[in-house]
């Protein structure tokens, strides 16, 4: 029986000044912050894969086997846990037998969903797959359900990860690949109330059992099934996830490992600017990223209801940003600026997902490269890539990764812009493997710095370092030639007394502390 609320942060009481204070319980952990929550998505879509990733073996880009290797490193630096692939409404168009064999003769597709481009088919199962073994990373495969079959979407699994003699493990052989793969995430189609087939909850949960009954496990790794989600942004979303709860039982077990939620942030407005904003669209855009703690709330609720001992885990696989395409691109290539408010969504948005560590198995950035909340930018028609201030906030977090959730009581002042008011400072508090304990805090702030004031309970520290991320200004990016204007510096503004860290934390930042 799981304990459900032991692991969380304590209900934010709010102060209309600038003292903050924090109560970190080092002594009462209990939940695992699983390196999965900073997982990655990358779709056929504008040039996440094909100029993002995938270069080609003849390109001037250095690249191993075809794939960018400077992408590899920076991914590689991040610690990148998994990564979900094709798609996206890619995924249920998508028919993985185009995407092997000699690449001058796979068949072509026109990709309908994302600018009607002519897909190629060049990166396919063993390119991305090959990518997840440079990156260190764990493939997460979304199947076709929408236009797919149950024997393609079978032999897919059986393809990739049966080690016998059989026909689709024996086809693998012939294309070059004599280990079978380990992969253990599957995805059974994506938006299938949308993208993927128009369907209702009930006639998807159907299809879902019925292709789940044949997903087998061809591998040693058993599959962690993922059933498709609501998305919070749509009506009708609770619904969804109360008919798949409902549906996807079978006797005393679930159909399904994981069930999907998708939760993108557009403000009040959609497709607004990714930079040249003013304070407005600072509060609305953090505003509307906090309410997905809201969103996982409501349909925690309705898992928990259904399933109280928490055998299905929610998987957030596409949450981000979603602004208006920066000018003169396609506009179905999803190409926009990240900027240091994006820095902070995701920081936000960590704090909320490490706060239900213990009922979320993965969330899913969107996307990896050069698509909406982008952690590279690559630029089209040249060699140079950029990191965005959002690489740089999955990076601080690194130090989450599988570490202990310390529970932490936070009082956080509040700052206001009309009737949109922000609480000043979030935070996530844990303890890694070596056992020291990592604190990061955020200045929602976008003028004033923050005072902390933090009592660390159940531990003895005597010493602390730190990082800071911030800009000069709300929208600061990075660009092709100004790369570093948002990266991580050295933080002197934490100093410890006993057993108070105080914390002067400046406007719109995210700080990362290292207790030793
Ligand atoms: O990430 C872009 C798109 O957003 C995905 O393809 C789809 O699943 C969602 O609507």
């Amino acid at each position: 029986m799981r304990l459900a609320l032991a692991g969380e942060v304590q209900p934010v009481v709010r102060y209309p000044d600038r003292m903050n204070r924090i109560v970190i319980n080092a002594d009462l952990g209990q939940h695992t912050i699983s390196r999965h929550l900073y997982g990655h998505f990358a779709e056929h879509l504008g040039r996440c894969i094909y100029g993002g990733i995938w270069v080609g073996e003849d390109s001037p880009i250095p690249n191993t086997r075809g794939i960018r290797n400077d992408v590899v490193e920076a991914l590689r630096a991040l610690g990148i846990p998994n990564l979900r692939w094709p798609g996206g409404c890619f995924a249920d168009e998508y028919h993985w037998m185009d995407g092997i064999g000699p690449k001058g003769s796979r068949p072509t597709m026109v990709n309908t969903h994302w600018g009607g481009v002519t897909e190629n088919n060049h990166f396919g199962s063993h390119e991305f797959l090959d990518l997840c073994e440079q990156l260190g990373c764990e493939p997460y495969i979304c199947g076709n359900l929408g236009s797919g079959t149950v024997q393609e979407m079978q032999q897919w699994v059986e393809y990739l990860t049966f080690d016998g003699r059989s026909p689709m493990a024996d086809l693998r052989r012939e294309n070059g690949r004599d280990e079978p793969w380990r992969v253990k995430y599957w995805g059974v189609g994506n938006e299938n109330w949308g993208c993927g087939g128009s369907m209702r909850p009930e006639y998807y949960a159907d299809e879902y059992r019925r292709f789940k009954t044949y997903l087998r496990n061809f591998g040693s790794e058993p599959l962690y099934r993922v059933a498709c989600g609501a998305t919070a942004n749509g009506r009708d979303a609770a619904r969804w996830t109360e008919v798949l709860m409902e549906r996807c039982r079978q006797e005393d077990r679930f159909a399904m490992d994981g069930l999907a939620l998708h939760y993108y942030t557009f403000g009040s407005e959609r497709r607004s600017p990714a930079t040249g904003f003013g304070e407005a669209a600072w509060y609305d855009i953090l505003s509307s990223a906090l309410q997905m703690d809201e969103h996982l709330r409501e349909h925690l609720a309705i898992m928990d209801r259904h399933d109280p001992e928490g055998h299905v885990d929610m998987v957030v696989d596409e949450w981000g940003s979603w602004y208006a395409v920066e000018p003169g691109t396609n506009p179905g290539f999803l190409y926009q600026q990240n900027s240091l408010r994006d820095a902070l969504l995701a920081a936000l948005t960590f704090d909320i997902f490490n706060r239900h560590c213990h009922r979320i198995g993965m969330a899913n950035i969107a996307q990896t490269i050069n698509v909406l909340q982008a952690m590279i930018l690559t630029e089209e028609g040249g060699d140079r890539m950029v990191l965005t201030p959002s690489y740089h906030a999955f990076e601080m977090y690194r130090v989450h990764h599988d570490a202990t959730l310390l529970p932490l009581h936070l009082e956080s002042a509040t700052h206001a812009l009309g009737d949109v008011s922000l609480p000043a400072v979030s935070a996530t508090a844990s303890r890694d493997a070596e056992g020291r304990v990592h604190l990061t805090l955020t200045n929602t702030d976008p003028g004033r710095d923050q005072e902390v004031s933090c009592s660390l309970r159940g531990m003895s520290a005597s010493g602390v370092a730190g990082r800071l991320l911030s800009a000069d200004s709300l929208d600061a990016h990075n660009t092709f030639d100004d790369p570093e204007r948002v990266r991580p510096v050295a933080f002197d503004g934490a100093s410890l007394q006993q057993d108070t860290l105080t914390v002067h934390l400046p406007a719109r930042s995210v700080v990362a502390l290292a207790l030793s």
